[in-house]
């Protein structure tokens, strides 16, 4: 067989090799043919692009020809050769087609006709065989891929955080629990609960929502360190911006205060999106031309007012706006939807905690830029900010991104041993189980920062798609573990 023979298309369209007799694979996107020829448009997801391979009757026995339908997979050998046609510069002329994999045609759910995303969320095992998934696959690794090289480049250490943990870092009682107990029959203590000293850790443990406070141990020692995993959260959220397991982006700083933590988040995002620029044109601009298509069923105000290159250029091309919490209340109280009543949750006072209607209405409507918000009441954010002077706000930081909302949540973190204990106390944190975060503020203390950035709500700014369903491979949603 030779498989490691075979030519990938993006390497036939980079070197050109006209006249060379290659093997190419890959599956059947579309077949026409007539009395004299057969033409097969063959794509292995190397690029977007479906390479042409022209089949001539007197070569290619019937019976093979048949069985190239749309959706099977193929070994074909030949010559490439100047193309006849327009629109790509050669072309395959099949010597010997061998079938890998038939696809009857009755039964293969992805035809060569446009399919709504919904339907093909409902099959994902194929949805990456059509161009706007692989385009978006595609995406998604090259961010993945410039995330390692970013850090990497300025001397950051990736960290591999647990994702068994007994903590709830965020502190929202979102966690998926794990556990090897009989949950028919549990065993009890004598009071009746449930005796997770039976259990596989000897205690009550969970999926981990964030790998920040190991991250914060690490960087306690290593300085500059990243994590970049698996998230779970059991918040019962159906919007096109949750995942019940998502992927996060988690750096943290010794050294670093507030300032310096948004400085580096901003040229981090600028710079994911540039790599994605520079090394995705062709997706990308599949993509752009896939959202102009879904956009003109939009009325006309609801449409985005640049294309998506346009975008990214224009996020990469100017600075983020930088206001604190209390300057954003301020621009929705006097707001014209909030006057009118037009946001669902109005803004009535200093500290309410901020919709996704109010995050969209600072970044689309007023400033038309990416903002970063600072400072928010200590109330609405979790026990490890820094306190600031005043009392009442902390070191926060939430990045809102156009058409996204929250991309990313940060903050400077409390070294204050005191300040921090007192905090938790208030918080009804379990402070004998946090003995090992809290062992960092005992010894060697220093400012540090840091944050985390929703990888899959950065593919989804990227790409331009609505839902972040359509971003990740096999989305887990309330409801939702097909695959
Ligand atoms: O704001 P969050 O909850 O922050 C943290 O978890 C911190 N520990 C980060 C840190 O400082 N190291 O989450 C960070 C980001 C959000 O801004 C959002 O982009 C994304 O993670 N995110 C989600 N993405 C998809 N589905 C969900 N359910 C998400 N929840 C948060
Ligand atoms: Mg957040």
């Amino acid at each position: 067989m030779a498989f490691n023979k075979r030519v990938k298309i993006k390497t036939i369209l980079e070197q050109n090799p006209i006249g060379q007799e290659i093997t190419l694979m890959g599956w059947v996107r579309t077949k026409r043919s007539n009395k004299n020829v057969s033409f097969i448009a063959l794509n292995d997801g190397s690029v977007i692009t479906n390479y042409q391979v022209v089949a001539d009757p007197n070569l290619i026995a019937e019976d093979i020809l048949k069985k190239c339908t749309t959706g099977a997979c193929l070994k074909i050998t030949g010559t490439v050769v100047e193309s006849q046609g327009a629109g790509q510069s050669s072309e395959l002329n099949a010597k010997t087609i061998e079938v890998l994999g038939e696809a009857d045609p009755e039964k293969y759910p992805l035809q060569p006709k446009k399919h709504s995303l919904e339907f093909l969320r409902e099959i994902a095992h194929l949805r990456m065989r059509t161009n706007t998934f692989s385009a978006v696959f595609r995406v998604r690794h090259a961010l993945a891929f410039a995330v390692h090289k970013y850090f990497n480049d300025k001397g950051f250490f990736y960290i591999h955080t647990p994702i068994i943990t007994a903590s709830d870092a965020e502190g929202a009682g979102e966690t998926f629990k794990v556990t090897t107990l009989d949950i028919s029959k549990p065993p009890r203590t004598p009071e009746g609960e449930v005796d997770f000293r039976q259990d596989f850790f000897e205690r009550e443990a969970n999926l981990t929502v964030s790998g920040q406070l190991e991250g914060e141990l690490a960087a306690m020692a290593l300085s500059e360190i990243y994590t970049f995993g698996p998230t779970f959260r059991a918040e019962n959220s159906n919007t096109t911006r949750h995942l019940a397991e998502f992927w996060m982006i988690e750096p943290e700083m010794a050294f670093y205060d507030a300032e310096d933590n948004a400085d580096l988040a901003e040229d981090f995002l600028k710079y994911l999106i540039s790599y994605a620029l520079e090394h995705c044109q062709e997706d990308l601009k599949f993509l752009q031309s896939r959202l102009e298509e879904e956009e003109k069923s939009k009325p006309a105000d609801q449409r985005s007012e640049m294309g998506l290159l346009d975008k990214l250029r224009f996020v990469v091309d100017n600075e983020f706006v930088r206001i604190t919490y209390t300057e954003a209340i301020d621009i929705l109280r006097n707001s014209n939807p909030n006057k009118k009543k037009k946001f669902q949750y109005l803004i009535e006072s200093w500290g309410a905690d901020l919709q996704s209607e109010h995050e969209r209405y600072l970044v689309e409507k007023h400033f038309k830029k990416p903002v970063i918000l600072t400072d928010y009441p200590k109330e609405i954010k979790s026990f490890y900010m820094r306190q600031n002077e005043d009392g009442k706000t902390v070191a926060a930081m939430d990045i809102l991104f156009p058409g996204i909302g929250e991309i990313i949540g940060g903050s400077q973190r409390e070294e204050r041993l005191d300040l921090l204990l007192k905090r938790m106390e208030e918080l009804h944190i379990p402070i004998e189980e946090m003995w090992w975060f809290l062992d960092t503020r005992r010894f060697g203390s220093t400012p540090h920062a840091g944050f985390g950035l929703g990888f899959e709500r950065m593919v989804q700014f990227v790409t331009g798609m609505g839902n972040i369903r359509d971003v990740i491979a096999f989305p887990r949603t309330p409801g939702n573990a097909e695959f």
